[in-house]
């Protein structure tokens, strides 16, 4: 069996960590979201196809040093395909009942689960359901006793919302629905496809789950996802190898090689190989690779792209720090499925 990992897109509501990173190689508590995703496959999944743009080399290299114990592909889109367009575009690793699951989630959703319900229904496709207070940012669905979806609308203004129950952004599908998505086009999965299987009554159904979801897509969820995890494992810091650290620190996750002096960082995310001075207050923050951050610093709630230098005494509030030219192959401006904040 396989999976289609959407892999894709720039990560723009998080840049500039994602100017220079392949946005599912993001990590969360050190480990790239990707692979958080791939050891929850069941085992009858042998092949992985990771639907890849920007940056796509480096995620190459990073399955070619790291082994999961089964083939993984990955398919490259010279230009972003959207969500459907994607998915064709990796049909040719397709042969059998699949699974497509967005990269950008960390969850607690039994794929096993979600794959014996489509199995019982027999339907076209299956899709997983979380219910959320605020549904404008997501694809929202209205749901039957059975399962059976007779709705799917994607980021509705919330007065025209059919529930509160959206897609978790993991889906089982029968390869008959390749067939709905045009070939090298732009094609949206939620704003296109779904709808159309809807409309032909071809079996679409949802399965809502237990436990936990978060959408990792901007900077504060992201940080949210770090303290949800850590809470779980019971833990208030999270810590790579080879650091030298004497700061006090809550709810943050640093790096490997990173030397952090006597500061405290409430809420932060630090990539490897940083170094941040004494008597630093930094919060909500997330702070690149390579960085170097002078003693007393504040920082408020600032994303930093990998290797800037931060001059000692610096204060910073709601910033994304970025003072090199814009990464070659980078849109200007946000592109895709994205809601700007
Ligand atoms: N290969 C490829 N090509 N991947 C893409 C492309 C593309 O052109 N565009 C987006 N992706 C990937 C993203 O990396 C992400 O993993 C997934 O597809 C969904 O795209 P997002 O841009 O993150 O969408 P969203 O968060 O606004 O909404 C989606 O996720 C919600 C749950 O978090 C939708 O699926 C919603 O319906 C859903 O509720
Ligand atoms: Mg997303």
């Amino acid at each position: 069996m396989q999976a289609i990992i959407l892999s894709g897109g720039y990560g723009t509501r998080l840049k500039p960590i994602t100017y220079t990173r392949q946005k599912s190689l993001l990590p969360i508590l050190n480990k790239p979201m990707v692979a958080h995703i791939i050891e929850k496959l069941p085992h009858e999944v042998n092949r992985v196809v990771l639907a890849a743009n920007y940056r796509s080399d480096q995620l190459e290299e990073y399955f070619k040093n790291n082994d999961f114990g089964m083939d993984i592909i990955v398919s490259m889109e010279d230009t972003p395909l959207g969500t459907a367009g994607a998915v064709k575009n990796a049909s040719q690793y397709i042969d059998d009942t699949f699974f497509v699951l967005n990269s950008d989630i960390i969850s607690s959703i039994d794929l096993q689960a979600l794959l014996d319900f489509h199995r019982e229904t027999k339907g076209l496709g299956t899709i997983s359901l979380w219910p959320v207070e605020n549904v404008s940012e997501f694809g929202v669905v209205a749901l039957e006793d059975d399962g059976k979806i007779t709705k799917f609308v994607e980021k509705p203004k919330k007065e025209d919302a059919p529930s509160n129950l959206i897609n978790a952004g993991a889906y089982c599908l029968e390869q008959e629905v390749l067939d709905y998505i045009e070939k090298g086009k732009m094609v949206s999965m939620e704003k296109e496809i779904f709808p159309r299987i809807i409309a032909d009554d071809k079996g679409f159904h949802g399965l809502q789950f237990e436990g936990y979801w978060m959408d990792v897509g901007r900077p504060s969820s992201y940080i949210d996802a770090h303290k949800m995890l850590m809470d779980k494992k019971g833990v208030k810091m999270w810590q790579g190898e080879h650091c030298i650290l004497s700061g006090r620190f809550i709810y943050s996750c640093i790096g490997n090689k990173a030397i952090i002096g006597s500061s405290d960082l409430v809420d932060t995310i630090v990539y490897d190989e940083v170094t941040i001075g004494d008597d630093c207050r930094i919060t909500s923050s997330i702070i690149g690779a390579n960085c170097k951050i002078g003693a007393d610093c504040v920082i408020e709630n600032c994303v930093i792209g990998d290797r800037e230098i931060i001059k000692p005494g610096t204060r910073l509030r709601d910033e994304s720090v970025w003072t090199k030219p814009l990464p070659e192959g980078y849109p200007h401006q946000q592109i895709g499925n994205a809601v700007q904040k």
